[in-house]
């Protein structure tokens, strides 16, 4: 007889289970042999979830059967080897254990009492990221989508904050005269994004050029902020990037610091993609500075390689977060309980939230920082291999590489003019995709366009990057005569 409920019998949940093990543990099996792409045409892939809402269940091992076939063996391969785009780091095994037990317990992190030993996981989590960068002792933080969501939380953080005095919480931006906020021409997009969302305008973004390394050059930063004043903006906010999406570029954080103090604005950093890289000795000093940021991004789910998603915002103290947040609400009030408590409800925009401390906790108690900062070197080390292959191979150029772990660069075999090469480059990004082999894309470097390659995936290896360069050299063949034309 069926149970009054949507459980399964013991019995039958553990054999369930059983069978998920085994799906995940095959996805893990030769990792080497599987493509990156699975070059599917849109169409196909709709159709396969093409169907009316069904009003009665099917049998679960046929709805098992159905995803492996409509989702593992087809899923791009973002935990392979053979992924070089955007910023993909592979996910830990351990955190699949977390991820399943999380959705166990079912946790609400959203107040103390629905979840007492995930919300002091979190608490303990966001502080041992900030052990790793060197953020500092003092630290509150909320752990959240991802290093738009943070980057967007920080900005709100900030303009909640430096406006409390004409209590714009309350009132909006109405009546304020525009402030503007400062950040490299190579911020990235969320940026943007957060500041159309606050409704502060990109209009009022500044993007301070770059120097040859891609990093914020001060001294525009500063003629910029002085002819804002002087044409009546407050400058408001200087965002400076630990690592950019494009190069992986750092600012000159500690500058920016100083300017930042100088006119009395708020400091907040993107992190996202680099900050994790100062858990390295040997870097520390490119993140000199990052102490000194009022709010910090950063992405666990980039450089401590776990699972999406899984981004974390950083301030001082506590204060800061819940004068940013917290809303009084009857249903939430909590004068009956313990002050001590912590509820991110009251710190952050969210009130139901994930569990999302418990794979970075558990991911930092098995590998331990020691192994993560070797992670991160092994990273940084086949960066430096993959540019010198790159710049010894007549059929390579090297576009931008920097201390982090992106390389940029273009095909060039045997192709001389300038216009050709940029237009098989255009052409093998998506050449590359149809053949699925390995999986890569590209992007704009001072207005050249170039293949893009990052490495922070713990799976990588030096002949894995032998195979990239060599099936970009193998595909480029198909293309040659669509860009002789
Ligand atoms: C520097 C930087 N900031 C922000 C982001 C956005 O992070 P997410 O994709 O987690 O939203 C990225 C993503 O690559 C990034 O590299």
């Amino acid at each position: 007889m069926k149970s009054n409920n949507l459980d399964f019998t013991p019995d039958e949940f553990r054999r369930l289970l059983g069978r998920n093990a085994d799906l995940i543990e095959r996805y893990f099996s030769n990792q080497e042999e599987k493509k990156a792409y699975h070059a599917f045409p849109q169409p196909e892939v709709a159709g396969w979830f093409d169907e009316p809402l069904p009003e009665y269940g099917m049998d679960p091992d046929e709805v098992l059967d159905l995803v492996k076939e409509r989702v593992l063996e087809t899923a791009t391969n973002n935990v392979g080897p053979y992924m070089y785009a955007y910023v993909m780091a592979g996910g830990t095994q351990v955190s699949i254990l977390a991820e399943q037990l999380a959705a166990t317990v079912n946790q609400n992190v959203g107040k103390w009492h629905l979840a007492p030993a995930m919300t002091e996981m979190e608490k303990r989590v966001v502080q041992w990221g900030s052990d790793l960068v060197g953020y500092g002792e003092s630290v509150a933080g909320v752990l959240l989508s991802g290093g738009s969501a943070a980057n967007l939380a920080g900005l709100t953080v900030a303009r909640n904050l430096f406006f409390a005095k004409h209590n714009i919480r309350e009132k909006g931006l109405f009546g304020i005269p525009p402030f503007t906020v400062y950040a490299s021409q190579e911020v990235h997009s969320c940026v943007d994004k957060s500041l159309q969302v606050l409704g502060i305008g990109t209009r009022q973004l500044r993007k301070i050029a770059t120097d040859e390394h891609y990093r914020m050059d001060p001294d525009a930063l500063r003629d910029q902020v002085e002819k804002d004043k002087h044409e009546g903006f407050t400058p408001f906010c200087i965002v400076g990037t630990a690592g950019t999406v494009n190069t992986g570029a750092i600012d000159p954080l500690d500058i920016l610091a100083d300017i930042a103090e100088q006119y009395g604005m708020w400091y907040h950093i993107d992190g996202a993609y680099g900050v994790l890289a100062a858990a390295l000795e040997e870097l520390k000093p490119y993140y000199k500075g990052l102490e000194r940021a009022n709010s910090l991004a950063l992405d666990f789910h980039k450089w401590l390689y776990q699972p999406f998603e899984a981004g974390c915002l950083m301030v001082k103290d506590w204060e800061t977060l819940n004068q940013a947040y917290f809303k009084q609400a009857d249903y939430l009030d909590t004068s009956l309980e313990d002050q001590r408590r912590l509820d991110f409800n009251e710190h952050y925009f969210q009130l139901s939230r994930s569990a999302k401390a418990l794979k970075i906790w558990m991911s930092l108690k098995t590998y331990g920082a020691a192994r993560m900062r070797n992670m991160i070197q092994k990273d940084i080390d086949l960066t430096h291999y993959l540019a010198e292959k790159v710049q010894e191979s007549p059929d390579f150029e090297l576009i931008a590489t920097s201390h982090l772990a992106i390389v940029g660069f273009r095909y060039t075999g045997g192709i001389f003019e300038e216009e050709k090469i940029e237009r098989m480059n255009r052409r093998l990004v998506p050449a590359l995709e149809d053949d699925g082999r390995i999986f890569i894309t590209g992007t704009k470097l001072k207005g050249k366009f170039a293949l893009r390659a990052c490495l922070i995936n713990h799976r990588m290896q030096t002949h894995t990057l032998d195979y990239m360069l060599y099936v970009i050299g193998d595909v480029a063949q198909y293309v040659s005569d669509v860009v002789e034309e």
